[in-house]
C-alpha cells in the first residue's frame, strides 16, 4: 500500500491550483460542514474560478456530523448528482469531515476517489494522514469504518489561524504525542516552543507529518505496529466519552493528553519509564495544556467507556505507553485494578 504523502502549499493560490491539477478535468462534489463553510470556503472559492464543485454539501460542524444518518443523506445526495467512479468527493475541514467523507467515499459505490484539505491542526497532522475514516455507532467512537487511502491530501497550514485556542491545542496534542513516539528533533522543537499561540510552524507541521508517516507505511492496517500510535488515545476516548455522557465536551486533542499524563503515571509505576524521561514529558504537557485541561472525571465515569474500547483486548489488558522519549510500546499491564488504582491517586 502506497500512503499518500500530504502535499504543503503556501498560500490560497497555490492550495486552489493543487486542487485544480489533483482533479484535472473530473467533476467533483465538496463536502465540508457549517462552520468551516463560513470560515474558509468562502476563501478558496474567489480564486477556484471556472473550476468550481458541481455542488457543496454542509454538514452540521464537530463530532455530530460522524453518524449514520448523515452517511445515509450523503449516500443519496450523491447517487442524485448522479457521481460515478470517475468523480472525485473533496472534504474541505477538520477530522469530523475527512472521517466522514472518507468513509462515505470508501463505500459509495464501493469506492470512489477523495481529495482531503484539512482546516485544522488535528486534521492536518493526524486524521487526514494514514487512510483511516469512519463514524460512531450506538455511542461508540469511530465504530465504523474502513482503511483507504486518500488520492491526494492537500495542506495549507494558514487554515488553522481561525481556530479557537482550543481547537488550535487539541491538535498539538496529536504532534506532542508524534514527539513522545519520534523523539527528535520533533520533541526539541516541541521543548522550545511551549505554549505560544503563533501561526503554525510548517517544519514542525512537517516533522510531526513524517512520525505518522513512517509508522503507518509499516503497518498500513493497524496490525501491530501501528497501534502506538494510539498512546493517550484509550484513557482519552473514554474521558471523551465520559464528557458527552455528562452533557459536556472536551477537544478530542485536549482528552488524548489527558490519556497521555494518566499512561505516563501508569509507566511509572510499572517501572517502565525512567523519571527523568517522565518529568520532562509531563513539563511539555503542563506547559502546553496545563491551562486549559477539564478536571478529570472519575474512574466510576470512564470505566464503562475503557471496556468498549477497540484497543484494549479483554483478557490481556494491552495499553501503548510512552517507555522513553522517542519509544512507545504495548504492554501488558494485567490487571485493571492497577490503572484504577493510578488513575485514582493521579486524578486524587
Ligand atoms: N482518521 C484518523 O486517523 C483520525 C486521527 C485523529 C482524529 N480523528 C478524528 O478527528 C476528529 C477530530 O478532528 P478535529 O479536531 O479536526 O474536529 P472537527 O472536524 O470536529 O473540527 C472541530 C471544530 O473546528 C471547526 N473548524 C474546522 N476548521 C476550522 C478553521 N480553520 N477555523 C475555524 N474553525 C474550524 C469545525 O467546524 C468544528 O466545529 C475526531 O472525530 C477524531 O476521531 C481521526
Amino acid at each position: 500500500v502506497k500512503i499518500t504523502r500530504p502535499k504543503f502549499v503556501r498560500t490560497i493560490e497555490a492550495l486552489s491550483k493543487a486542487l485544480s491539477n489533483q482533479l484535472g478535468k473530473r467533476r467533483y462534489v465538496l463536502l465540508t460542514d457549517d462552520t468551516v463553510g463560513e470560515v474558509c470556503l468562502p476563501l478558496l472559492s474567489e480564486f477556484l474560478g471556472a473550476n468550481s464543485p458541481l455542488d457543496i454539501i454542509e454538514v452540521e460542524a464537530g463530532e455530530a456530523c460522524k453518524a449514520p444518518e448523515v452517511c445515509v443523506q450523503l449516500w443519496s445526495h450523491l447517487l442524485q448528482l448522479g457521481i460515478t467512479k470517475s468523480d472525485v468527493l473533496v472534504c474541505l475541514g477538520g477530522g469530523s469531515v475527512t472521517d466522514l467523507g472518507g468513509f462515505v467515499a470508501a463505500t459509495y459505490k464501493r469506492g470512489i476517489p477523495v481529495v482531503f484539505i484539512p482546516t485544522t491542526v488535528l486534521a492536518m497532522t493526524d486524521a487526514s494522514i494514514g487512510g483511516k475514516n469512519g463514524i460512531d455507532f450506538e455511542g461508540v467512537k469511530n465504530a465504523v469504518g474502513t482503511i483507504i487511502q486518500p488520492e491526494s491530501v492537500l495542506v495549507y497550514t494558514g487554515f488553522a489561524d481561525t481556530l479557537s485556542e482550543e481547537q488550535y491545542l487539541s491538535g498539538f496534542a496529536e504532534i506532542v504525542k508524534h514527539g513522545i513516539i519520534g523523539g527528535n528533533p520533533l520533541w526539541k522543537d516541541l521543548e522550545k516552543y511551549i505554549n505560544k499561540r503563533r501561526a503554525l510552524d510548517e517544519r514542525l507541521l512537517r516533522k510531526s507529518v513524517d512520525v505518522k508517516l513512517i509508522i503507518v507505511t509499516k503497518d498500513p492496517f493497524e496490525n501491530g505496529d501501528r497501534r502506538i500510535l494510539n498512546v493517550g488515545h484509550s484513557i482519552g476516548h473514554a474521558i471523551e466519552s465520559a464528557f458527552l455522557k455528562n452533557g459536556q465536551s472536551v477537544e478530542h486533542g485536549i482528552a488524548v493528553a489527558m490519556g497521555i499524563l494518566v499512561e505516563l503515571k501508569l509507566s511509572l509505576r510499572l517501572k517502565r519509564i525512567s523519571e527523568k524521561d517522565a518529568f520532562s514529558i509531563a513539563r511539555v504537557l503542563q506547559d502546553w495544556f496545563g491551562h486549559v485541561l477539564p478536571s478529570f472525571p472519575d474512574w466510576s465515569q470512564i470505566e464503562p467507556f475503557l471496556i468498549h474500547d477497540k484497543k484494549t483486548n479483554s483478557k490481556k489488558i494491552l495499553l501503548p505507553l510512552p517507555i522513553s522519549i522517542g519509544h512507545v510500546e504495548i504492554v501488558d499491564f494485567g490487571r485493571w485494578a492497577l490503572l484504577k488504582d493510578v488513575y485514582n491517586q493521579f486524578v486524587g
